[in-house]
């Protein structure tokens, strides 16, 4: 199992992410648990990413219930609907805001975070959890984190069914 992870800096994010989604396969490769996977998944992106929130929230009994994370303390429960990840759930797309000041009904559980990006995963066709991440720099995620993030729940979705 791969102990240590890199992640080439001077590299741009694209090849960043090529990196770590590689790391990421070989990394869970050996392992069948879910939340145990998840828990490594997070931990590598945190600190590959040098990101200030990456964590998941499972569908549990019509919320969102927080999940392995990396990073402060966070809100345990998010209604349907609700802060961008239950919006993320209700709109089964992923949602990037570049500014979470600016977008309404953001749930605010750290005053770090100033950008956003939460990506859906499904099961047979239903959101079961989300992928959030959180940068305290404003407008760090575009279409480019959003592509390798999808594929990175395309990685996840298929660890579910096992
Ligand atoms: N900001 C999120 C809540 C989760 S925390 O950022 C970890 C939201 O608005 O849904």
């Amino acid at each position: 199992m791969a102990e240590e992870f890199f992640i080439d800096k001077t590299q741009n994010k694209a090849q960043q992410y090529e990196s770590l989604l590689q790391q990421i396969t070989a990394l869970i490769s050996a392992e069948t648990d879910f939340i145990a996977n998840l828990s490594n998944i997070s931990a590598a992106l945190k600190f590959g990413m040098q990101w200030w929130w990456v964590g998941f929230y499972l569908v549990k009994d019509n919320q969102l219930v927080l999940g392995p994370f990396q990073g402060p303390v966070a809100c345990t429960r998010i209604n349907f609907g609700k802060g961008v990840c239950g919006k993320a759930w209700q709109q089964k797309q992923t949602i990037i805001v570049g500014d979470v000041n600016t977008f309404e009904g953001h749930i605010a559980c750290s005053t770090q975070s100033q950008s956003e990006i939460v990506v859906p995963g499904f099961k047979n066709g239903l959101v079961f959890l989300v992928l959030d991440v959180d940068s305290e720099h404003l407008n760090a995620f575009d279409n480019t984190d959003a592509r390798y993030l999808q594929q990175l729940m395309a990685l996840i979705e298929n660890l579910a069914f096992h």
